[in-house]
């Protein structure tokens, strides 16, 4: 068992049932949750996958409590971590002026988890991101960025970056060299916000592997990353303590 580090919470994850491309089934979702116990995770957000597109946030709301339900089931506190509802909102056209009522990262405070679209860079992305930032005075934490850095050019990402509030989720993939080797090669990243994610969707090839992260993340080379997540982690964790007493 590895030593205990204050790196303990995985922000994005597919662990629901039956609701996205994640766990199919409540069996996978134990397995999901087992392991990411045994790999020192003590909070995990389930953040299932939802498209203001595609559908309607009530609908959305629904299914995710009905799933939610089905964990519940099968769901064993003394071998699992603590699970709290989210999800991971793709970004699209018109999303700027959406309702996210219940979308956040539970008891965080408001926070919400958004990914970038799989398409080229459009300065749209960007001028929904201030709308959400300075006119509607929301939380974003954006998801997996090291799938962002590896996708847009650098002068992008070094904009990005510049939004001092914005937190920055990594994919635990990261420190395995998955898109990138080094997706943070060339860019300062110092000062920014990290937190460290899975987004496990099954027990396949996106396992938990969160444990492989944190022990990479000792290294010299991720020494600014790790300080800001812990720092992260901690501040996150007290916030969702004092918010669980509400
Ligand atoms: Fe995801």
């Amino acid at each position: 068992m590895a030593d205990k580090s204050v790196i303990n919470i995985d922000f994005h994850s597919h662990i629901l049932p039956g609701i996205d491309d994640g766990a199919k089934d409540e069996s996978v979702s134990v397995s999901q949750l087992t392991r990411l116990r045994k790999q020192g995770v003590e909070k995990v957000f389930l953040t299932s996958h939802f498209d203001f597109r595609k559908e309607r946030l009530s609908t959305f709301k629904a299914r995710r409590a009905e799933a939610y339900e089905r964990l519940m089931r099968v769901y064993d506190e003394e071998n699992m971590p603590e699970v709290f509802l989210g999800s991971e909102i793709y970004m699209a056209r018109g999303m700027d002026k959406c309702d996210y009522d219940g979308l956040e990262l539970e008891k965080t405070g408001g926070i919400v988890l958004i990914e970038f679209p799989r398409e080229q860079f459009g300065t749209w992305m960007f001028d929904i991101l201030e709308t959400l930032l300075f006119e509607r005075k929301m939380k974003v934490m954006i998801a997996h960025i090291n799938r962002v850095t590896a996708a847009f050019k650098k002068d992008i990402c070094k904009n990005l970056f510049d939004y001092e509030d914005l937190i920055f989720q990594i994919n635990t993939e990261a420190f395995r060299g998955v898109f990138a080797p080094d997706p943070f090669k060339g860019l300062d990243v110092s000062g920014l916000k990290f937190v460290l994610g899975t987004d496990t969707h099954d027990m396949g090839t996106r396992a938990p592997d969160y444990d492989h992260a944190v022990k990479k993340l000792e290294s010299r080379k991720y020494e600014g990353i790790r300080q800001s997540m812990e720092y992260m982690t901690e501040k996150l964790n007290r916030r969702i303590e004092k918010n669980k007493l509400r």
